[in-house]
């Protein structure tokens, strides 16, 4: 809560103040790293000079991009740098708050089950990114041959990849260039997230027994055995992983890669990040690879995202726990140790438990960092939001320990009317929390170097939606909240928590005992800019039980009944809570909520239409039952089944893309519905994604000439040579996922 930096409030006006406040930042970071050295002489593994925020300063950066492109000319391009502010951005929702009528006329499609990218008549798209393509213009970029022959799983191969587009692109947030809030800009920064490998399709299951071929994992007793043999694959799965930033370029309608821009990078499980906020340092953060607690490599499994209003990106790690194995032996070795550290130790991992045995990926065979047992804090050091700054390609990104440790689906950000910067996350798990972050000081329009440390500040709550549509935030907050301070462990006496480091490290468990609500997996959470109202996907939870009763899920004992906010037993649709603020402020504690839309088919003959808000209330609802915020005509309503990332265009209509099975057996899609106005609920598809994929994303340009889809996992379920799909080159080609751009082929305004 101490990590205020050292600048103060005034406001630059220019890039030197800009770099000022950098160089003041960094001056910071080298005391830090002379405190992390030890007395024996040896330092913490991911100390560097750069260890901070900035680090390039975005003056020399952009005068760098100035003398490779000719296009941006004399000083007046660099002085348009400064980061849009909060009370610029709140202008223009106000602006945009008188907005009522539907905006939306595109004419929707139809769903189909047909491979490809459907979009709507006058519409177009293209492919940005596709896996395997180079990011530095070097790098040779991966051609359909090479993944038939296994180049990626080779030594050349795997250190190729980390100058490539990683595997299962999710998240993509853009920042526009020269400077964030730039708007009707023709270049700029993506940043995307690389979730995790679609084993099938990157390695060949033959079901011949023959030595020579090193794509054939069946030759091995187990994962940890085939990566001790073929360290290129390891290393490949270690590349192909994290995050991409890469700068993209428009052309007429279409953006393009720019090959070989400074701003090109990927983060992967080698890159350092340091740990920064009130649990840093924390003992439980602290290993034998970093005995500071302070600095960690990697970032991995990461879903959505978020952008803040100065221009970072949020990149949240979801499903680490699957990295992690060996933790059977590590309660085998400890479980009856009654050293509080190994009692702690052990209770904080049932929440979000590491794999018994062989993890996931089986990485621990060659890195031990990944054996529970040999490593067993390694995964506290997972499980958390980082921030990167797209615009500092050579930055040391933080993980915010302040946001709080679980399965992080997203952190999307919105600045509340009292100038606090507000994050809303969704942890993706069956019975699991809705959470936001309130920053504890204001967000300050064109201060990057203030602004940059308010996730270090804050309070982080989680959300209790009560039956009477009343709701309130929970604060995890150790100094206020009894009841986290007399919480113990089992019947051992050993406090659950000595502070708030350890709340945020459990974070789950401080919101079990304070009484939040567990939902049905809670997915993208996202304030409406118009609006200021919260929308949450909760995508599915097919194990609520019309009987109810409890179940153990994520390590502890919850019911299993449907309730208000989680009405349907056997939700295999899911559903889209909206949430009020109390006086729509953001940084409210207390809120109303209703549900806004129940997925499914609204033709089913398997359930009921409804139309009535107070029809919701007859709990448990059926699970063919469906309601889209009132709306009345049926047979203008698509089917639309587990709802995932959530976004909206500037006025303030919500885009769904969906993550599951479609109820009538379509592909994945693109939805929009007008959120207010005589049309709300009214939802309608945009476009069908390729075979066995998901779509995430759903970011548009700040002019909203382009919406960034991007294709996860085409192709799931098949393998080498025999795919499912050929998304997104066609020609029976292997498919790979990719980042498109959909636009309107006369340049207008997408939806519109
Ligand atoms: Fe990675 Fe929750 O989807
Ligand atoms: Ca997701
Ligand atoms: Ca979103
Ligand atoms: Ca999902």
């Amino acid at each position: 809560m101490n990590c205020k930096t050292p600048v103060g409030k005034a406001v630059p006006t220019s890039v030197e103040d800009i770099d000022r406040a950098q160089k003041e930042l960094q001056a910071v970071a080298d005391e830090l790293r002379a405190k992390a050295r030890y007395e024996d002489g040896t330092e913490d593994f991911a100390l560097d000079a750069r260890a901070n925020a900035g680090v390039q300063t975005i003056g020399e950066l952009m005068a760098t991009r100035i003398e490779r492109r000719s296009f941006l000319k004399g000083s007046a391009a660099v002085a348009a740098l400064p980061v849009m502010g909060a009370s610029a951005k709140l202008m223009e929702q106000s602006a945009n708050a008188q907005t009522s009528a539907d905006t939306l006329t595109f004419s929707p499609i139809e769903g189909t089950d047909e491979d490809g990218i459907f979009v709507p008549t006058g519409y177009g798209w293209n492919t940005i990114l596709a896996w395997g393509d180079s990011l530095d213009g070097t790098t040779p970029s991966l051609s359909n041959a090479d993944i038939l022959a296994g180049v990626h799983l080779t030594e050349a191969g795997a250190a190729n990849q980390a100058n490539q587009f990683g595997y299962n692109c999710d998240a993509a947030e853009f920042f526009p260039l020269p400077g964030f809030g730039s708007t009707g800009a023709n270049s700029g920064l993506i940043a995307v997230n690389h979730e995790f490998p679609t084993f099938g399709l990157l390695f060949a299951f033959g079901e011949t027994a023959d030595a020579s071929n090193t794509l054939d994992i069946r030759n091995y007793a187990s994962t940890i055995e085939y990566f001790d043999a073929n360290p290129g694959a390891h290393q490949f799965l270690r590349n192909a992983m994290g995050v991409a930033v890469a700068e993209i370029e428009k052309t007429g309608n279409t953006w393009s890669l720019v090959a070989g821009s400074a701003f090109n990078r990927r983060l992967t499980i080698d890159t350092t990040f340091r740990m920064a906020g009130p649990a840093a340092g924390t003992d439980l953060l602290q290993t034998n690879a970093s005995r500071s607690g302070r600095f960690v490599k990697g970032t991995y499994n990461n879903c959505a995202a978020g952008n803040t209003p100065y221009g970072t990106f949020l990149t949240c790690e979801e499903n680490f726990d699957q990295l992690f194995g060996n933790f059977a032996a590590l309660e085998a070795r400890i479980g009856t140790s009654t050293d509080p550290d190994d009692i702690r130790t052990l209770e904080f991992h049932r929440r979000i438990a590491p794999r018994d045995g062989q993890s996931s990926l089986g990485l621990e065979g060659l890195d031990t960092r990944f054996d529970t047992n040999i490593e067993p804090r390694e995964a506290f050091r997972y499980g958390w939001v980082a921030e990167v700054n797209p615009y500092s390609p050579t930055g040391t990104p933080a993980k915010r320990t302040a946001l709080g440790r679980f399965k992080h689906e997203c952190a999307t950000t919105i600045t509340s009317s009292d100038n606090k910067l507000v994050v809303y996350m969704g942890d993706d798990a069956r019975y699991e929390y809705v959470y936001k972050f309130v920053s504890t000081d204001d967000v300050v329009a064109n201060d990057l170097s203030q602004n940059l440390g308010l996730l270090d500040d804050g309070t982080l709550y989680a959300a209790k939606f009560n039956d009477d549509g009343t709701g309130e935030w929970l604060a995890l907050d150790y100094d206020s909240q009894t009841a986290l301070q007399e919480a113990t462990i089992g019947d051992t006496g050993v406090a659950l928590f000595r502070n708030q480091a350890d709340v945020l490290v459990g974070a789950r468990a401080a919101a079990d005992i304070l009484g939040a609500t567990p939902m049905d997996r809670p997915e993208d959470v996202e304030a409406n800019p118009v609006t200021s109202k919260l929308y949450i996907a909760c995508t599915n939870n097919t194990r609520r039980t019309e009987e109810g009763g409890p179940q153990t899920r994520q390590g502890r004992e919850v019911e299993g009944a449907p309730n208000i906010p989680n009405p349907r037993f056997s939700n295999s649709f899911g559903h889209v809570v909206e949430v009020t603020e109390t006086g729509d402020v953001n940084s409210a504690t207390t809120f109303d909520w209703e549900i806004f839309m129940l997925c499914g088919d609204p033709a089913a003959d398997n359930g009921r239409f409804l139309t009535q808000l107070d029809d919701l209330d007859e709990t448990p609802l059926q699970p063919g039952d469906t309601y889209f915020a009132g709306f009345s005509d049926a047979s203008l309503l698509p089917p639309i089944g587990s709802p995932d990332n959530l976004s909206f265009d500037n006025e303030g209509n919500l885009w769904i893309v969906t993550d599951g099975g479609q109820p009538t057996g379509n592909n994945n899609g693109t939805f929009a519905v007008p959120t207010e106005g005589e049309n709300r609920g009214y939802l309608r598809q945009f476009m069908s994604t390729a075979t066995d994929s998901e779509v995430c994303g759903g970011e548009f340009t700040p002019d909203n000439t382009t919406i960034f889809l991007n294709i996860q996992h085409p192709g799931d379920g098949g393998t080498i040579g025999a795919a499912t799909s050929d998304f997104p080159n066609g020609n029976g080609e292997e498919p790979r996922p990719s980042l498109i751009g959909v636009y309107r082929t006369d340049g207008g305004v997408v939806g519109s």
